[in-house]
């Protein structure tokens, strides 16, 4: 979590591009925010509670500086705990992502020594370490490079130096992306802060830092200390995918976007399809798909798609329980990861561990050049452009296509899935109409005004898994508290919780489940709740029906999924809700 941001340039005052970039790195972490300059070998601290697209803040002056827009994990939404923190000698400030797992013992030996400390965090250590290590007669590069040894867990952190008018970026974990442009230097979480400015970027690894003195940083490898020759990069992506344009919110955009990031999703290497899918069928010692929240309801959805399409058993764990399984894996073990950002720590954490025991790793992401598409060995990119909702939904239904696509290559069908996603894609273009967002919009409202608090969705075969995905957006949206339950189980418990008036979601696909969920649908029906159907046809017993493309069940992982989105998305907003930055959340989880 956290974004964070560093500037150096000679013309320009640092505080405006800093604060640009903070917010379009808001998505990463919105309780607070803070900005340190240099100017004449002094350092200035600005920060403020709340997020920067709605706080006021003071100016600051100075041309290099740093910047944090904070998701706190240790110690509150204050001020004092929003960063960037200093040293005793308030000549270093820091700005960090991470999570420091020692920092007490640290913390504890420094404030033994002398060191005061004016916050909670576990941040706050990292500059008194590096004033520690200048005392004792190494340079600002020696002293980082020799703290980062020390400090345990996943972060990435920039130091600014007010002795030496130098900025320092370290990365052990957490992402970090260096934008450079003629005589300006960006250093960011990720690429959009600074894609308005340059598309030339440099990508660093973990253990590797970057020293920005003029407009030609420097980068050095942690272990051997010494000097490092990057690769610079220039990606593709445009301004405008980056933007809400005329969009209320981000989160509608990416919905609407739908209409097109199927076909891009599919637009994959066919050789390499075909690679993988023989991987997939000889790996003898099982395919596990790991993945996180929502990507971890793809990775159960890839369960269905794989029985049905390819008749494969694969194996579906959310990453966090990954370690559970290790002693299942061997260098015939293939791991697939689903994710949006490629930097979700757990995702990580349970790649390490397939890596050490030799599994082979494939990854299904979003964000170009990211941890995971590092340690795997290929890597297939869906291709859905910036996804900045922190609820994913277009990269959701990407990753999807790009697993139904995988299943068919597995059955020596690739033409028959890619045919399967064109025609899906141009119901979903034609589903996406104004007239659809509106009918959604009219039920959002009813439920809206009738201050429902519980919901629940249902679904046989894939639209189970689905079903619990829809929960997953309901709930991180409007706040409402949605339980997805496989069709045949609701009976089994949870339908003493069904009363007058209940809202009930039925997921139906035009395939041999149909009677049995719609029977589902009867049951609780007759116990007072009213019925929301997402199904190709019409039925007396919906109270409300939203309509989907006539598509096989397959299709329906996808069709069905897009008017929950819808509905998730308009429910926040007649809640009045941010819908884009819902609260406790971060659209990366960088710490376990
Ligand atoms: C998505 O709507 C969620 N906010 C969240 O569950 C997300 O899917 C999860 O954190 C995984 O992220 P990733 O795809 O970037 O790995
Ligand atoms: N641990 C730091 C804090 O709580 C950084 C948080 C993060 O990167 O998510 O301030």
């Amino acid at each position: 979590m956290c974004g964070i941001i560093g500037y150096w340039n000679i013309d320009n005052e640092a505080l405006p591009i800093l604060s640009g970039a903070l917010k379009k790195l808001e998505y990463r972490g919105y309780d607070s925010f803070g900005f340190a300059t240099l100017n004449n070998g002094q350092i200035y601290i600005e920060k403020q509670i709340g997020k920067i697209s709605e706080v006021k803040y003071n100016n600051i002056p100075g041309r290099v500086g740093i910047g944090h827009t904070r998701w706190a994990t240790h110690g509150g939404v204050t001020k004092q705990n929003s960063h960037p923190h200093k040293d005793c000698t308030g000549k270093i400030a820091v700005v960090h992502n991470g999570i420091i797992e020692n920092f007490q013992e640290l913390k504890r030996r420094l404030v033994d020594e002398g060191h005061k400390f004016l916050s909670n965090t576990d941040t706050e250590i990292i500059p008194h370490l590096i004033e520690e290590k200048l005392a004792s007669g190494l340079d600002l590069k020696q002293s980082v490079i020799k703290i980062s040894k020390i400090l345990k867990g996943r972060n990435a952190f920039i130091v600014l130096d007010a002795e030496t008018n130098e900025m320092i970026a370290i990365r052990n974990g957490s992402p970090l992306i260096l934008g450079l442009k003629d005589k300006e230097v960006f250093i960011a979480s990720d690429i959009p802060a600074f894609l308005d400015k340059t598309k030339e970027v440099i990508y660093l690894d973990d253990g590797q830092l970057a020293v920005i003195r003029n407009e030609r940083p420097e980068f050095y490898d942690i272990n051997t200390g010494k000097r490092i020759i990057k690769r610079l990069i220039k990606i593709d992506w445009n301004q405008n995918q980056a933007e809400k344009g005329s969009y209320a919110h981000f989160m509608l955009k990416e919905i609407i976007e739908q209409k097109n990031t199927i076909v891009a999703a599919i637009n994959q290497d066919e050789t390499q399809l075909v690679r993988v899918a023989r991987e997939i069928n000889n790996a003898t010692n099982g395919v596990f798909f790991i993945g996180c929240g929502t990507a971890a309801r793809v990775c159960h959805i890839a369960e269905y798609i794989f029985s049905k399409v390819a008749n494969k058993r694969i194996n579906y764990i959310p990453a966090s329980e990954f370690e559970n399984y290790k002693h299942f894996l061997s260098p015939e073990t293939l791991v697939i990861a689903v994710s949006q950002s490629g930097e979700t720590a757990d995702v990580l954490d349970a790649l390490k561990i397939a890596k050490s025991k030799g599994a082979k790793i494939i990854s299904i992401l979003n964000v170009i050049g990211s941890s995971m598409s590092r340690i795997s060995d290929y890597t297939f990119h869906i291709n859905a452009g910036p996804e900045k909702a922190v609820a994913s939904t277009k990269a959701t239904t990407s990753q999807i296509a790009v697993i139904i696509l995988l299943s068919y290559a597995c059955s020596g069908k690739i033409k028959d899935g890619e045919k399967l996603l064109m025609e899906l894609s141009g119901e979903i273009n034609d589903m996406l109409n104004p007239r659809y967002q509106e009918h959604i919009k009219n039920i959002a409202t009813i439920l809206s005004d009738e201050k429902v608090q519980n919901m629940f969705i249902i679904g046989r075969g894939i639209n189970y898994p689905l079903s619990l995905e829809s929960a997953i957006k309901i709930m991180e949206v409007s706040y409402i508290n949605a339980q997805g339950f496989a069709g045949g189980e609701l009976k089994h418990g949870p339908i003493a919780l069904i009363e007058n008036g209940t809202p009930v979601i039925v997921l139906v696909a035009d395939d041999n489940d149909k009677a049995k969920i719609l029977s589902n649908a009867m049951e609780v029906k007759s116990r007072g709740a009213y019925i929301i159907g997402i199904s190709p046809d019409n039925n007396n017993i919906f109270d409300y029906w939203i309509k989907t493309p006539r598509v096989d069940s397959v299709g329906s992982a996808i069709a069905n999924l897009i008017p929950i989105q819808l509905l998730s998305y308009y429910l926040g907003v007649a809640k009045g809700y941010n819908v884009d930055y819902p609260k406790n959340l971060a659209k990366s989880v960088t710490v376990n």
